[in-house]
């Protein structure tokens, strides 16, 4: 019985100074093979379709099952992630390249520490250190439980931040997954007492005002998080707090 194969086409790059190529690999098929278990294999014997032995992809990835966000890259010209990205889905060859949006650093693996540095800008988190005992938390009630849940699935990606048209050097735009923080934070009870200064930091150049509603974030995001609701949401929140400053000045 002959073998049935995949093929696949990575675009490799040594380091961001080098140049791209393309190396194309043929490997056996397996059931539930997905683009990292294929690159697993790859990495076990590193030689190209035509022969030519290679290095391993670098690529990042950690819990292999859509949870860590890590291994985010665009397949078949499609951001999305490699450990859920099945074979048996993809038409071949199946073609894998890195984020085209974030610093490149080798292969597949590129810096995404911007959103981080986004996530700082707007105070992503709910203030609860301290040297004393705080006590209980505030009630969350099941509505407001229900509301927050979806938000608070993002894994970090950055896929939404790589198709928006708005996300580039230019506007300097934070993305969507950064708006839908902000609105995840200042819902909670203890989170909501940074809520103005979140609101002040989207306010401004690269805020929430770059969005052109282009929706491309709602549809690429792995865990169906409701952006542009967040983005609609927090918009409005924006615009009344900067007429409460003004009012205020
Ligand atoms: S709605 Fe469009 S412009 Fe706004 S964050 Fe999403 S993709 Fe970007
Ligand atoms: S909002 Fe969705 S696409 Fe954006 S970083 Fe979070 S999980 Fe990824
Ligand atoms: S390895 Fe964690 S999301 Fe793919």
């Amino acid at each position: 019985m002959a073998t049935r194969t995949v093929t696949f086409e990575f675009k490799r790059q040594a380091s961001p100074e080098a140049a791209a190529v393309w190396e194309k690999f043929e490997l056996e098929w397996r059931p539930g093979m997905n683009v990292v278990s294929a690159m697993m294999e790859i990495a076990r014997n590193p030689v190209t379709a035509d022969g030519r032995p290679t290095t391993p992809i670098a690529y990042d990835s950690n819990c292999l099952e859509e949870i860590c966000g890590s291994c985010a890259m665009r397949i078949n010209g499609k951001a999305r992630m490699a450990c859920s990205a099945l074979v048996d889905n993809l038409e071949q060859p199946i073609k894998v390249e890195p984020l085209t949006k974030f610093p490149l650093v080798r292969d597949l693996q590129v810096d995404r520490s911007v959103l981080f540095e986004n996530l700082m800008r707007v105070k992503a988190w709910v203030p609860v250190d301290g040297t004393y005992d705080l006590g209980s938390g505030p009630r969350v009630y099941p509505q407001e439980q229900e509301a927050n849940y979806p938000l608070s699935n993002c894994i970090s990606c950055c896929c939404c931040m790589e198709v928006c048209p708005q996300f580039n050097d230019v506007t300097g735009f934070v993305g969507a997954a950064t708006i839908a923080q902000v609105k995840l934070f200042n819902n909670h009870p203890t989170g909501k007492v940074y809520k103005e200064e979140r609101l002040r930091a989207l306010a401004g150049d690269g805020g929430i005002q770059e969005c052109g509603f282009a929706q491309n974030c709602v549809e690429v995001c792995p865990k169906q998080i409701p952006l542009t609701n967040a983005i609609s949401d927090v918009g409005r929140d924006v615009v009344a707090q900067k007429i409460k400053d003004w009012l205020k000045s």
